[in-house]
């Protein structure tokens, strides 16, 4: 049998234990090819140095993530109160990814992440699956004006993995829409 071995993600800069490196990190949802073996971990990852616009960029991806985190946060506790599991599920899954994000891009900022305050959503899942899409578009093309804006190749690299992400998200939610569309339509 394989042995174990430890890897760091070089999105969130996580470590996981395996045989072999994650299809997509538990953490944030980062592609396998991010993965790296912990022994090999460069530690200045998230030590860049900053332009202004990078800055910027990375102030307005933070914002972007906890709004995101928060809303994931009540729309969990929606699905749950209405007795949905897979939408709870698949809600706190999204939360916990956005957290990572926010998590992350607070390194490169240096800076700690601010208290989550509650914030309102749809008891009604379907209505909450139907933000999310809108969310993970505003999100995608956010960070792909980030990736493109971007002179660091470091941080290029970090906003091209989460337009990756934010997709896997949003093909998520537009089959779950769809799904619960043919299903309204057979009965
Ligand atoms: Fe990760
Ligand atoms: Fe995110």
């Amino acid at each position: 049998m394989a042995r174990v071995k430890v890897f760091r993600c070089r999105i969130c800069g996580d470590p996981y234990i395996g045989t072999r490196a994650p299809e997509q990190c538990p953490f944030c949802g980062a592609q396998q090819r991010y993965f790296a073996e912990a022994k090999d971990w460069n530690s200045d990852e998230f030590n860049v140095s900053l332009s202004d616009v990078a800055r910027k960029d990375l102030e307005a991806a933070l914002e972007l993530e906890i709004d995101n985190t928060k809303f994931y946060d009540c729309a969990k506790n929606a699905a749950k109160n209405a007795g949905d599991e897979y939408s709870f599920a698949k809600f706190k899954a999204l939360m916990k990814v956005e957290l990572e994000h926010a998590s992350a891009i607070s390194k490169f900022l240096k800076v700690s992440l601010p208290e989550l305050e509650k914030v309102d959503c749809s008891t009604d899942s379907q209505e909450n699956s139907k933000e999310g899409w809108e969310r993970e578009s505003r999100a995608i093309k956010s960070y792909a004006k980030f990736r493109d804006e971007a002179r660091e190749s470091r941080l290029k690299e970090f906003f091209g993995a989460l337009v990756e992400i934010e997709t896997d998200h949003l093909d998520l939610h537009a089959e779950d829409l769809q799904q619960k569309q043919t299903k309204l339509i057979n009965n």
